[in-house]
């Protein structure tokens, strides 16, 4: 039996897990902030990391204590290093060193985005090679996974990630934090059909993507109906509008999907890989998990989604993929320091 113990500190959430002979989740506890950043309309980083420090010690037992497992049983420590943001990494890099150094066991070094490309296979197994698109608060990026550690980036955006264009609409209209529940609960009630948004990119050659221009888009709208001077004056000029406001949150959801969707089997046909696996926090929305697999299935091509406990942040996907290094005998040092920006593929 091998047990590792796994941090995830690179947001605003705090996670600890423990995994079982790499394949055997016994605890994945997540701590969410949304309480600290709602009224802000998005993670403030200062404020995150200041939470990271209260809560990281007694979270970090509790998935001990869940585990059904004691610190002495631990074989290894996986932490997320990078990337994100400094301060938060930070948190979890240092406390992840202490308690290596305490236990002497070996430290392990994951790239977050790594955790997402493998979080579906805490659920299932995927044939390799596979098209990967990442889609979160701070990503939206598409790969092409041949194996662990061998990824082509194909694609990504160029400026606003998917899950920030969510976070932003939704501050715009009012609806709260974290913007991509929000909108997707109102969408529902809303005509996807009532505004056409543009399609960012839609002509171009490639798999990049672009999504400040959508969030503008939405923001010009609402302020020509609504005549409103102020982008802070909206949530208040739309009080009562209700389904003005849904309307808005299912054509841009519709929008933001339809090109998520377009692009990824766009990847797919191009390199000849009819498999296709989605993650990150937008990966939780209902209406591109569905597109993306009816799209796919008309294409002949399988799509993968991991629930959505394991789409958003989480610490049992960093175990995963430190589990693999620490078969392999890939361990960091005490030296480690957490980098904000580092890519894979
Ligand atoms: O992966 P994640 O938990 O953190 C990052 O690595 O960024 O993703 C968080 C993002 C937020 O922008 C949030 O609005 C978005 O995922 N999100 C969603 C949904 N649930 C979370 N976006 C659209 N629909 C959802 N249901
Ligand atoms: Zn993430």
């Amino acid at each position: 039996m091998s047990y590792i113990l796994a941090i995830e500190t690179s947001c605003d959430e705090t996670a600890a897990a423990v995994l079982e002979d790499g394949r055997k989740v016994l605890s994945s506890v997540v701590g969410f902030q949304w309480d600290i950043h709602r009224k802000y309309g998005g993670v403030v980083p200062e404020l995150a990391c200041r939470r990271h420090i209260e809560i990281i010690h007694p979270l970090t037992e509790e998935a001990i204590k869940k585990g059904g497992i004691t610190l002495k049983d631990l074989d290894a420590i996986a932490v997320t290093s990078s990337p994100g943001l400094i301060g938060a990494l930070l948190v979890g890099v240092s406390f992840a060193k202490a308690l290596s150094y305490s236990l002497n066991i070996p430290l392990i070094s994951v790239n977050h985005l790594e955790g997402h490309l493998w979080a579906i296979f805490l659920e299932k197994r995927v044939p390799r090679p596979f098209i990967a698109l990442v889609v979160s608060g701070g990503h939206t990026n598409l790969y092409l996974v041949e194996e662990m550690g061998k990824y082509k980036l194909l694609g990504s955006t160029l400026d606003d990630a998917a899950g920030e264009a969510f976070d932003k609409v939704a501050r715009v209209l009012g609806l709260g934090f974290p913007g991509g529940p929000a909108i997707e609960l109102y969408g529902m009630k809303g005509n996807p059909d009532a505004v056409a948004f543009p399609r960012p990119l839609s002509k171009r050659k490639g798999f990049d993507f672009s999504f400040s221009g959508m969030k503008t888009a939405v923001l010009s709208y609402v302020r020509g109906m609504y005549n409103v001077a102020h982008v802070d004056d909206i949530p208040e000029a739309l009080t009562g509008n209700d389904q003005f406001k849904a309307d808005i949150a299912a054509s841009f959801q519709q929008a933001i999907v339809d090109v998520l969707v377009s692009r990824t089997i766009g990847a797919a046909k191009n390199t000849g890989i009819n498999r296709i696996v989605i993650s990150g926090g937008v990966a939780c929305n209902k209406l591109l998990r569905q597109r993306m697999k009816s799209d796919a299935g008309q294409n002949g091509m399988k799509v993968y989604i991991p629930s959505p406990q394991y789409c958003t942040d989480n610490a049992a996907m960093i175990a995963w993929v430190g589990y693999r290094y620490f078969k392999k005998g890939i361990y960091a040092d005490l030296t480690l320091n957490p980098n904000a920006g580092t890519r894979i593929g």
